[in-house]
């Protein structure tokens, strides 16, 4: 008997979904760019550049300690559950990549998820970007548990930064059968690209959003409406096709 691997079988799909901060704005996260997002209230340049922290750090790190402190109580959703369901569920690959520094997919039991943006739930060294779990209310004076410098920063990545895995982003969306952009306003490069990257190497592409982002005229397929109601609809019509 000549055994068949499911993965060269042309039923054997990869979806790559990405996800912007909308996904948890119905967990009370925050967006940025929505009327009453965090934008509106803070200023990105003092709080979200490598010059902020420069310049003011004590500002920037209080700033991520708050956030950091509603993240830690948030709960995922219906739509980050139904993604974990998803990729426990679907017969092929389902990745996730994420802007979100939050934990709520992993919150809701999804496992193969990429922080392009970072984690806040860590801290990272400045000096030798060791990255380690961080405490609630990080300090200043905290110290690298590798260098032992006190250069402590969150895991986050500012404007002006290089993401996190885009080699693994990359490789992801030229393999990829659909690509799926859920709660993100497509103003935010690289990964705003991803979406034109994937089409240009042959995937569907779809947005799940609450309104049409910036870039979506870029979509195969677009549905509008919150996260909690899409998503979840979205994953039941794909598992019972
Ligand atoms: N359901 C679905 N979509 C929603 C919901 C909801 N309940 N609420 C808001 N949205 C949509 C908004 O319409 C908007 O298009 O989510 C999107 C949020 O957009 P942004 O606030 O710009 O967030 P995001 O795209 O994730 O931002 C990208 O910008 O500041 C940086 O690093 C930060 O990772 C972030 C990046």
């Amino acid at each position: 008997m000549q055994c068949v691997r499911l993965e060269d079988l042309d039923l054997f799909k990869r979806i790559v979904i990405l996800t912007g901060a909308g996904i948890s704005a119905e967990s009370g996260l925050s967006t940025f760019r929505d009327k009453d997002g965090l934008w509106a209230k803070y200023d990105l340049a003092a709080v979200a550049t490598p010059e902020g922290f420069r310049r003011n750090p004590g500002q920037v790190i209080d700033f991520y300690n708050m956030r950091r402190a509603i993240v830690t109580k948030a709960r995922p959703n219906a739509a980050h559950i139904a993604l974990a369901g998803l990729e426990e569920r679907f017969q092929g690959e389902v990745a996730l990549v994420t802007q979100n520094t939050d934990d709520l997919h992993e919150k809701a039991g999804s496992r193969n998820v990429l922080h392009i943006h970072g984690e806040i739930s860590k801290a990272k060294c400045a000096e030798c970007e060791e990255i380690w779990p961080a405490p609630i209310e990080m300090n200043l004076s905290d110290a690298c548990p590798k260098c032992f410098r006190r250069a402590t920063r969150p895991n986050v990545v500012w404007f002006g930064e290089i993401p996190y895995y885009l080699d693994e982003v990359a490789e992801l969306l030229r393999r990829a059968d659909v690509l799926v952009s859920i709660g993100t306003s497509g103003q935010v490069y690289p990964a705003a690209g991803f979406a034109a990257e994937a089409a240009g190497s042959g995937a569907e592409t779809l947005e799940l959003n609450l309104e049409p982002s910036a870039i979506s005229n870029v979509f195969d397929r677009c549905v509008y409406g919150p996260a909690t109601r899409i998503v979840p609809e979205w994953v039941d019509e794909l598992l019972s096709a």
